[in-house]
């Protein structure tokens, strides 16, 4: 068993969620910015990746200008050598936090680090097994692109939203699934689209994966 998963990004018109370097760039407006907030309001559990964390340093709770009463969510952090700084914001005690590695585990406080997987990669289909156990049963994964593509390769996700904006980054900044890509177009990743609305000045696209019938 596994957590309901949805995956949520914005990109600019040219599939960009970065900007060249991997430098933050805030894509979404900020009728989007209320609509992720809510989003977060409603699942147990946030995951991002140690890049991200070491690009955005991202807080990841819910923001109360959003959402009133909010409650915030466990973070998780993909992280298998723990390279999250100690004064990262997802270490800070707004919330329950999991880093995930492949070489420790401890606790302390709101932070528990374990273990899930070997080596350079931590072990998502099992860490979904583990997580679901521990009653996490709905998930947003908001990113980067490695940890995007990773949960879509492997068929992880129920729902996948993507914000537009109305703008061109261009150059070599991060896609919304980067990774090592296919390889052939027979192995593309299918989706279907069963949502597109209005978001300020963009556009949120909501899509399921295409089984087959
Ligand atoms: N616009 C948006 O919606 C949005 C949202 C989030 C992030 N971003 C952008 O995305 C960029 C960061 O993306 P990124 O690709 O560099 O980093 P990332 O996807 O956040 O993190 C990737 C790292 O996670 C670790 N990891 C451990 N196990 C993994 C697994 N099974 N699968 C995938 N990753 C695993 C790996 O590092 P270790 O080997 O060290 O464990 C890997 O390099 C930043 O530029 C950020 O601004 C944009």
């Amino acid at each position: 068993m596994r957590p309901y998963i949805i995956i949520n990004c914005a990109m600019s018109l040219d599939g960009k969620i970065a900007l060249p370097n991997k430098k933050q760039a805030r894509i979404s407006s900020e009728e989007d910015m209320a609509r992720v907030h809510k989003l977060r309001a409603s699942v147990d559990a946030i995951l991002v990746g140690i890049g991200t964390v070491l690009a955005d340093n991202p807080k990841l709770t819910v923001k109360k200008e959003y959402v009133k009463k909010a409650r915030n969510p466990v973070r998780i952090v993909l992280d298998s050598h723990f390279r999250t700084p100690e004064n990262a914001e997802v270490m800070k005690p707004n919330a329950r936090t999991i880093i995930v590695t492949t070489s420790k585990e401890y606790k302390k406080g709101l932070l528990e680090v374990i273990k899930c997987g070997e080596g350079d990669k931590v072990d998502i289909v099992k860490l979904m097994e583990l997580l679901h156990e521990r009653g996490i049963k709905r998930l947003l994964v908001e990113g980067g692109s490695t940890v995007i593509w990773e949960f879509l390769r492997h068929g992880l996700f129920d729902e996948l939203h993507v914000y537009i904006a109305p703008l061109i980054i261009g150059g070599d900044a991060p896609t919304m699934a980067g990774g090592e890509g296919i390889k052939a177009l027979e192995e593309a990743i299918k989706l279907q689209l069963y949502a597109i609305e209005r978001c300020g000045d963009g556009l949120v696209l909501k899509f399921i994966p295409l089984r087959s019938r």
